[in-house]
């Protein structure tokens, strides 16, 4: 169970996230907040001292604590039309090799790969819940779960996605391993070799991988940085190239962290539909909203719309665990057949511990905690950058997830960066990796799910000065 000072710590710091509390302003007396929550004195200490450590107050001697002062962040803009898109084959991305194989190293700062320090993840609750099953279903452990995969994950994730608008059934979803094999399998599922794939620019390097390995050409749409793919820009393309599929990441977009508006979510569909081309939605971020809120998802939104829906366990539970999903009305048989031939099925265990997280209730309490953590996190981030990186460095606002994107000022070279940060120890992901046209060379993605302390402090300051230099 969360010690209640925790409790304490992440609702004040939701409310100081939301602007109850502005910055520079003095948080209540300890034993003002104690009377009114009904806890003890030492508890609120705690809470506030936690609160200090994560950089959202400072104590102030014989004064009380205060709320951190913020520095104004530069936001990132959005991209100007520079040419109407055309389709490229999605190539070279040994730097995503070359990151991949870094976030190993414990030497190195890791800020490139979006993946969360185990501080950050309910690993105890995870552990136990595999020992649970390794105990009470042994036998059944050790067998194939075949697809779709076992059924009361299957049920726990329909009852979980209904939450969020329409009703999907639990018969509509296939367990995969991760949400990079959801994707895959929805590309397969409904394009071949040689096909146009509208994706946003900037996208997840990943999908990028996915599209390179089954030889799809790739149609970057801008996003906005506040509201995701430009949908004037997409009607545009769409009247001109053959696009089979659009994929997006509406909630919480890597890298931009933007929550596409549900009106927004809406027009994409109906415009998408217009012209026959199906919906691929990657929902990994969904349930880390800074707000609290879970949002609509375009599937919840238009339930009979040609949509398939992909997401993962892997930003919340633990990525090690390798359980995804697909969800998809139409191409579900065809779905469960690809995941058949690409990996016969997932790893069982896994799945019954899931399923077991989600129904005892463990899987929400987690989110409420983590989602404060997270805004925390990136604000603490963005405020480093703002305060070490040179003049003209810009941050994205994301409104979830746990990703940074940062333009940098100048003709700075992100991969050249990102190859002497990485000599100086510390791992960037560089902008060239989110397009598939090597846009975005003067940006960089850093990953804010890692505990803040000197070392990581110093990484910035490290980074600040090859920038500058
Ligand atoms: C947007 C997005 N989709 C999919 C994935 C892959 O998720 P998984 O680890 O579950 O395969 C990631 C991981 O970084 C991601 O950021």
């Amino acid at each position: 169970m969360t010690p209640l000072y925790q409790n304490v710590a992440a609702e004040l710091a939701q409310r100081i996230a939301e602007g109850h509390y502005a910055p520079g302003a003095r948080l209540p007396g300890v034993r003002s907040v104690a009377r009114q929550r009904g806890v003890s004195v030492a508890t609120v200490v705690a809470a506030y001292r936690r609160l200090e450590d994560e950089g959202h107050i400072e104590a102030r001697a014989r004064s009380g604590f205060y709320v951190r002062a913020r520095r104004p962040l530069h936001t990132i803009e959005p991209q100007r039309r520079v040419a109407a898109p055309r389709p490229r084959l999605v190539s070279g991305q040994d730097m995503a090799m070359a990151l991949i194989k870094a976030s190993h190293d414990p030497r190195i700062v890791q800020l490139g790969a979006a993946v969360p320090d185990p501080d950050y993840l309910p690993t105890q609750a995870v552990a136990r819940a595999l020992a649970r099953v390794a105990r009470l279903q042994r036998t059944r452990s050790a067998g194939y779960m075949m697809p779709p995969g076992a059924p009361e994950l299957r049920r726990e994730i329909a009852r979980r996605m209904s939450e969020t608008g329409g009703r999907i059934p639990a018969d509509d979803i296939v367990v995969t391993t991760g949400c990079q094999e959801a994707l895959s399998l929805a590309l397969r599922a409904v394009t071949r070799p040689g096909d146009v794939v509208a994706v946003e620019s900037p996208a997840f390097y990943g999908l990028l991988h996915v599209m390179e390995s089954l030889g799809l050409e790739a149609l970057e749409i801008p996003s906005h940085p506040r509201e995701g793919m430009a949908l004037d820009a997409l009607g545009f393309a769409l009247e001109r190239w053959p696009v089979k599929a659009c994929v997006v990441v509406p909630n919480y977009s890597n890298p931009l962290g933007f929550l596409m508006p549900d009106a927004n979510k809406r027009a994409l569909v109906s415009l998408l539909g217009k012209h026959g081309v199906t919906l691929i939605e990657d929902d990994v971020y969904g349930d880390l909203g800074f707000d609290q809120r879970r949002p609509s998802t375009c599937m919840a939104l238009s339930p009979r719309a040609d949509i398939i829906h992909c997401s993962s366990f892997s930003k919340t539970l633990a990525p090690g665990l390798r359980v995804g999903w697909v969800a998809s009305g139409k191409h579900r048989e065809r779905i469960e057949y690809l995941k058949y031939v690409s990996s016969i099925a997932s790893p069982t265990a896994p799945q019954l511990a899931v399923a077991e997280l989600m129904e005892s209730g463990r899987y929400e309490r987690y989110l409420r905690e983590v989602r404060g953590k997270y805004a925390s996190a990136v604000a603490r981030m963005g405020d480093a950058v703002m305060k070490y990186f040179p003049e003209g460095t810009r941050v994205s606002q994301p409104q979830g997830g746990f990703v940074l994107w940062v333009e940098l000022p100048g003709k700075v070279d992100s991969f050249e960066l990102a190859r002497r940060a990485l000599k100086s120890g510390v791992s960037i992901a560089p902008g060239p990796l989110f397009s598939a046209s090597g846009k975005f060379r003067n940006f960089i993605r850093l990953s804010c799910a890692r505990v803040w302390d000197d070392r990581l402090e110093q990484a910035l300051v490290k980074l600040a000065g090859l920038v500058d230099r």
